[in-house]
């Protein structure tokens, strides 16, 4: 997906290095403390070209934060290292802290200040000249619908308004790269959604993004591709699509208007030779299909036996499924993960 209309700046190799992979893992290893532990990431590789989205995504203590304070030099790598925007971590830090953005999994602005100030505060720090900061304060402040608060400390903040703060200052410098640690962790469902609008908007002028997540579908609605890691190894990685036809195949659901018509559907159904589940209560059968032509025969079928349908349809495996397929957990068991 990588732009490869990049003109004359192709003539230097280092950009266009920079312009294959805008973000890379090398073999990523961190260990704390004793070497008797299980590294806390062991061993993690993976790219992404710009202007794209990796979801990395992972149950709770898998490594996601530590594989990205890793790669925005916030700690050091036990062995491997990272490049962000074509520098290396551990050699070039100072470019990287350039070239990025990082918004961490606990928001970070100042809660005695206003949004402004913290806007301010930190464009000061980038060295952003006073005009221009005020205006792109006032941009982003716009972007994030945050102008009414703009002037209340944020302290008197909800934890959603918080999360758009931070995420608002860690775009003041235009960062080619952001690094974003669970963004929506902890907000509504309108929030969330209002959030991945201004993200895929960023990624839409050309912003590269890395985001851990829980929420497989946020993995789904905003990635391009995922890397799914658990206990510091990645298990699986590929785009949505693919990582649920992993999981297997596509099921066909019929719901049945009469429940005295759920024998006759089982044998319809079971005509295309894949084994029927009956949920009585539901009037609902499920059989696993291998697509529209299954479905397709199977709906003639009953119109012409004269069964009544109140709704059929092909349902591909979740990215839930595909999470219990890979790791035998669900994301939201983290009480047994640990077990
Ligand atoms: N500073 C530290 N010292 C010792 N162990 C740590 C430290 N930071 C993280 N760990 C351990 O490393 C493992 C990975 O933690 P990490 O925070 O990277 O997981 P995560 O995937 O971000 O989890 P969550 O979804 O809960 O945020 C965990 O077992 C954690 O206890
Ligand atoms: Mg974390």
């Amino acid at each position: 997906m990588a732009d490869k209309s990049v003109g004359p700046m192709s003539v230097c190799a280092y950009t266009v290095d920079a312009m294959e992979s805008a973000i890379e893992a090398i073999d990523l290893v961190k260990r704390f403390g004793d070497t008797l532990d299980n590294p806390a990431v062991d061993g993690v590789s993976f790219a992404v070209p710009p202007g794209t989205v990796l979801g990395l995504l992972g149950p709770n203590g898998a490594g996601k934060t530590t594989t990205v304070r890793m790669m925005t030099t916030l700690t050091e790598p036990t062995s491997g290292t990272a490049r962000v925007a074509g520098y290396d971590v551990r050699a070039q830090p100072d470019d990287v802290r350039r070239h990025m953005g990082l918004t961490g999994q606990v928001a970070t602005v100042d809660e005695l200040l206003t949004g402004r100030e913290n806007i301010r505060m930190i464009g000061g720090l980038y060295g952003i000249r006073r005009k221009d900061l005020d205006r792109l304060g006032d941009q982003l402040l716009h972007q994030f619908s945050l102008t009414d608060a703009a002037d209340r400390v944020v302290r008197s903040y909800s934890g959603g308004m918080r999360r758009r703060l931070d995420l608002a200052v860690s775009l003041l410098a235009s960062p080619p790269v952001l690094f974003l640690d669970e963004p929506t962790t902890g907000l509504d469902p309108r929030s969330r959604s209002e959030l991945w609008d201004v993200l895929r908007g960023l990624v839409a002028q050309g912003t590269t993004l890395l985001l851990t997540t829980q929420y497989l579908e946020e993995a789904d609605q905003l990635a391009d591709n995922i890397v799914v890691i658990d206990r510091g190894h990645i298990i699986a990685e590929g785009s949505p699509l693919e990582l649920k036809q992993q999981a297997g195949r596509a099921s066909l659901v019929v719901t049945v208007g009469d429940a005295a018509d759920l024998e006759g559907a089982r044998t319809l159904l079971g005509q295309t030779g894949a084994e029927v589940f009956v949920d009585a209560g539901a009037r609902r059968l499920t059989a696993s299909a291998d697509g529209l032509d299954d479905m397709i025969r199977v709906a003639e079928w009953l119109r012409d036996s004269g069964i009544a349908v109140d709704d059929i349809g092909l349902s591909r495996p979740s990215l839930d499924d595909v999470f219990l397929t890979l790791t035998g957990h669900r994301t939201e068991d983290s009480e047994e993960i640990g077990a």
